[in-house]
């Protein structure tokens, strides 16, 4: 992408002010963030008293604050800086029919294949990927050739070649509604797998409620659930997990353009969060990748996986941007017919077409989706931001380099005695002035320097140090996090000086 193009964009492009950290080192792999991540309160293993819940994770008090970070930097950027795009927040449990007309019942399945030797399961799909090359030489294109006709495949747990046929898993959680039984089929719904149809479904609510024109987005953030066949790297892939989307109405036509300008966009919103462009570069999906609706799908990947020593297998998606064509709002309207004149939907009461007053014509629109994942985001931003340092003694010290408006603690305030009441009295009141403008914790419970250990690991921008000079002169100690450099502040200035280190600016 050419990043110059971005930046002339007719799109309003919402930036968080842009530190250069051109020290950071990222995380060297994903294990070093789980560490810290339990270390620290950001991630817990869920139910662990239990045994765990395999790749469920619970989001503790430092977590809870970065995703709250990452989902209202998104809604300003997409809702609240621009005047085109409103919000919504749709029910996660829908009418089984949208799942049926979307294609989700029929299409949104993983290939699974067993080893029958020592039973373990597998995704066929990704045996496929892995063994593409010598698939195509031997010309073998269908899963029979592949698995029940070859010995090309062999299971990574037990060497064996011998596998059961691939079938469609469908990956939609199931559940009932009301008191009935299990296996009335009336009563089957599913935990929405996208928020996107959500947003479909609302389209005439939102067209009309609005009084909106084309183009007009609708962002919605909230859970979604698919029951993963092969979850696993920590909070890349769970089962459940929480998206960030937006559909974009567009004319037809002036689809591929708009959709170009979204990719552009998307991806300067990741490096003014303060990811690294060296980390981050965007996949063009070929056609046989490109989900049933699409018409173009472009990811934004990040480097999730540095320390894999082929290059292409470093890289994973942190988010989509599909044209998803006029497929959504056309499928789940009343009015398309096939060739001999039936409905191609019968249970719809409603035609989501839209009417251009301009034109005086009648048309589906097309969309345009960005789609990302809040907890992939949390999960790059924490692999981007992590670097380390050695101190004067030669200790090494974990750094967590987070954008400011990320760091989920924007101000520490430490007292240098805990023991000196005047001291304590002072940190506590300035910790409380503070608090309606920014997140600012009061901590007492060590030594100076583990208390900056402490802040540093969890990305606390500054560090503020009442000492006894504090009680002369009405000033106090400013330490920034990534420097480590200490600068004298009155306790007077302190409001304005942290709103100019922290506060976001408009603009790159
Ligand atoms: N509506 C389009 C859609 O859902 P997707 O590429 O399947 O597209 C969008 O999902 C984003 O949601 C992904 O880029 C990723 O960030 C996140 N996501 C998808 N599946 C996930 C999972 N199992 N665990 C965590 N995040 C996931």
């Amino acid at each position: 992408m050419n990043r110059k193009q971005s930046r002339g964009s007719r799109f309003t492009v919402y930036s968080l002010r842009l530190t250069v950290y051109e020290d950071s080192v990222a995380a060297p792999n994903i294990d070093t963030i789980v560490s810290l991540s339990k270390r620290r309160g950001f991630v817990y293993p869920s139910s662990e008293i239990y045994g765990g819940l395999g790749s469920a994770w619970d989001y503790g008090p430092m977590g809870v604050e970065l995703c709250n970070n990452v989902r209202a930097a998104w809604w300003r950027w997409m809702v609240h800086d621009r005047d085109d795009i409103e919000g919504l927040d749709s029910s996660i449990i829908l009418n089984r029919l949208v799942w049926k007309y979307s294609g989700h019942e029929d299409t949104f399945s993983d290939p699974l294949v067993d080893c029958k030797e020592c039973k373990s399961r597998f995704r066929a799909d990704k045996f496929v990927e892995e063994y593409r090359e010598k698939l195509a030489e031997l010309q073998l294109f269908n899963w029979g050739d592949m698995f029940l006709r070859s010995d090309i495949i062999k299971c990574p747990t037990c060497g064996e070649s011998s596998w059961t046929e691939p079938r469609p898993f469908n990956l939609m959680f199931r559940t009932h509604v009301g008191a009935t039984a299990e296996d009335d089929p009336a009563a089957l719904v599913y935990l929405r797998p996208e928020t996107a149809q959500g947003i479909f479904i609302n389209f005439l609510n939102i067209l009309t409620t609005s009084r909106r024109k084309l183009p007009f987005g609708v962002a919605q953030i909230g859970k979604s659930f698919r029951n993963e066949v092969t979850p696993g790297n920590f909070i890349f892939r769970t089962r459940e997990f929480e998206q960030m989307e937006m559909e974009y109405f567009v004319r037809p036509g002036e689809d591929e353009k708009a959709h170009q300008e979204w990719i552009d966009n998307c991806y300067t919103w990741f490096t003014g969060l303060g990811m690294s462009a060296d980390n981050l570069r965007l996949y063009e999906q070929p056609k046989e990748e490109l989900a049933h609706y699409a018409k173009r799908t472009v990811d934004i990947q990040y480097r999730f996986f540095p320390e894999r020593e082929d290059e292409e297998k470093q890289w994973d998606e942190l988010m989509g941007i599909a044209n998803r064509t006029d497929f959504d709002l056309r499928t789940h309207s009343k009015k398309p017919e096939d060739a001999e004149g039936k409905r191609l939907n019968p249970d719809s009461n409603e035609d989501l077409s839209y009417f251009d007053e301009l034109t005086k014509e009648r048309f589906y629109p097309y969309v345009i989706e960005p789609a990302a994942g809040v907890n992939r985001t949390m999960l790059a931003l924490l692999m981007d931001a992590y670097s380390e340092k050695t101190n004067d003694k030669g200790e090494k010290r974990v750094i967590l380099k987070l954008h400011p408006q990320m760091a989920p603690i924007k101000a520490a305030i430490l007292p240098l005695a805990k023991n000196k009441p005047e001291i304590v009295g002072m940190a506590k009141a300035i910790k409380r002035s503070l608090q309606p403008l920014l997140r600012a914790v009061y901590d007492d419970t060590g030594g100076i320097g583990k208390l900056y250990a402490r802040q540093d690991e969890i990305g606390t921008p500054v560090c503020i140090t009442v000492d006894h000079q504090s009680l002369e002169d009405e000033a106090v100690t400013v330490r920034d996090r990534d420097t480590w450099e200490q600068e004298r502040v009155r306790v007077s200035d302190l409001p304005e000086h942290l709103l100019k280190r922290l506060t976001p600016v408009n603009g790159l």
